[in-house]
């Protein structure tokens, strides 16, 4: 089975584009099932059940999320009651929403597919470790799903590494999200896990990660608070396409999916 995740998705520019393309790169890429991060795709920051209806709309089946899960406050109402949108596992006990969740894919395979969401903590906040909770809620999504995928939000590259071989052999994927930049070290690890370090973002390329270069400029020279906006002109959209064995939940390949529009 094929599933596409795509890269952190910003702002309308990001929602735009992936309505625009995704129903054909569904077909094109014959996807079984598609996991989007939304955590910007409200103005940047955040997400709202309006930009949720947007993600399912153009064909995204689960959104994970990551640190800017909580900057609308209607998001936390929406997490507790909308299943198919996650946010990191390793939340303390008591924060709203989940962090996994058994999908059914629905394309050519109807399987069932396991998704966990996890934040590092590497330049993040202290939270609880995403290797000890990574592992327990993987082993628990197993019971119910051969195919489970994991999205590792996280800052450090050397992190979301460890946590890809951590979990080697006892997941599908392990893909990253969070710096919105596109790695190239995709590869299936030697027990059958597919990896990439980040994923990518779908939002506008001549930005500073999906940001406005003034807003973001403006904070590195002064280091004083400034304000961001999401980006505009061409929008690229980044995931990557991982092949599943289904009966297995091997991974079999995975690439990288570029397109680029305006
Ligand atoms: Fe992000
Ligand atoms: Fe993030």
């Amino acid at each position: 089975m094929n599933i596409l995740f795509i890269g952190d998705v910003v702002g309308k520019p990001g929602r735009r584009t992936l309505a625009q393309m995704l129903p054909a790169l569904r077909r094109e890429l014959e996807a079984d099932l598609v996991i989007a991060n939304g955590e910007n795709s409200a103005g940047g920051f955040g997400i709202t059940q309006e930009t949720f209806d947007d993600l399912v709309a153009a064909g995204v089946d689960v959104v994970t999320g990551g640190n800017h899960t909580w900057h609308m406050r209607e998001a936390y109402a929406l997490l507790d009651s909308e299943p198919r949108i996650l946010r990191p596992a390793n939340y303390p006990a008591g924060t709203p929403g989940r962090g996994a969740g058994v999908f059914r894919a629905s394309g050519r395979s109807a399987a069932a597919v396991g998704v966990l969401n996890l934040e590092g903590r590497v330049f993040m906040g202290p939270l609880e470790s995403p290797f000890r909770v990574g592992r327990d809620e993987a082993e628990r999504l197993r019971r119910e799903a051969a195919v489970v995928v994991v999205d590792i939000h996280a800052e450090a590259t050397s992190e979301k590494s460890a946590l890809g071989w951590y979990l080697d052999g006892r997941v599908s994927a392990v893909v990253g999200t969070h710096t919105h930049v596109q790695t190239a070290d995709e590869r299936i690890l030697p027990e059958g896990t597919a990896f990439i370090t980040d994923v990518g973002m779908t939002g506008p390329r001549d930005s500073i990660i999906g940001m406005a270069r003034d807003g973001a400029l403006q904070r590195f020279l002064t280091l004083l608070p400034a304000r961001f906006e999401v980006a505009a002109g061409p929008v690229q959209l980044n995931g990557v396409l991982v092949d599943v064995e289904e009966r297995t939940g091997r991974a079999r390949r995975i690439e990288r999916v570029v397109r680029t529009s305006g």
